[in-house]
């Protein structure tokens, strides 16, 4: 059977975190929501991603997201690993709550194991994974790194603009896009809906195949 994936609803768990329990529905509440798993704590890579989450944290709040951490490790933990965290992140504060998953319950029904990483123990880790959770508990897209490769945070606000804005209309965001470049209208719009729906007009290509498909326009 595939792990959690895009489509799918976010697992009701109960998480134990450095804020406390939470109960994962209830803290998306109605907001797009980015859960970060990571291998280890006191880990190289991990330290400079979650302080660049840290540094981050003020555009993720303009978007309105929340964020949640996780890794293997227990609460006493993280919270000792959060003073390196903000000690070699120029102040950056880690605001947001960290999950604990000692039994590796939650890494396992999130979809975020990496096979390949063990602990001394011989027990499994936390890929780098990441989900964006939709305001209707929905996995709306999901990373998949290995330990080896640390996630690129800009990457991470650019499909947040790219999924809000998708959210709001029927379009979507063309290869390399970013804030303040045109977007494509979604192909399941005809062009009498696409009218009505974008009056500020649209661009249509013209295509050897004389179909009008790629159709570009602007939204905030
Ligand atoms: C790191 O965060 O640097 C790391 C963690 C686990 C395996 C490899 C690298």
């Amino acid at each position: 059977m595939p792990g959690l994936t895009i489509g799918d609803t976010l697992p009701d768990l109960v998480v134990e975190t450095t804020h406390g329990k939470i109960k994962l529905h209830d803290y998306v509440d109605n907001a797009f929501t980015i859960i970060f798993s990571h291998p280890g704590d006191f880990t190289p890579v991990c330290t400079t991603e979650l302080g660049m989450m840290a540094a981050y944290a003020d555009k993720f709040a303009e978007r309105g997201v929340k964020l949640l951490g996780l890794s293997a490790d227990d609460v006493e933990s993280h919270n000792e690993w959060i003073k390196d965290i903000e000690a070699c992140n120029k102040g950056s504060k880690v605001t947001y709550p960290i999950a604990a998953d000692p039994d590796r319950r939650i890494i396992k029904q999130l979809n975020m194991v990496d096979p390949d990483e063990k602990d001394s123990s011989g027990q499994q880790l936390p890929s780098r994974g990441l989900h964006i959770v939709g305001p209707d508990k929905k996995i709306k897209l999901s990373f998949l790194y290995p330990a080896s490769t640390g996630r690129n945070m800009d990457e991470v606000v650019r499909v947040l603009d790219s999924l809000q804005r998708a959210s709001k209309h029927k379009i979507a965001t063309p290869a390399n896009w970013k804030p303040g470049d045109k977007v494509v209208i979604s192909p399941s719009v005809s062009s009498d809906e696409a009218k009505q729906m974008f009056p500020q007009g649209y661009d249509a290509v013209e295509l050897p195949s004389n179909k009008d498909y790629l159709r570009f326009t602007n939204v905030d």
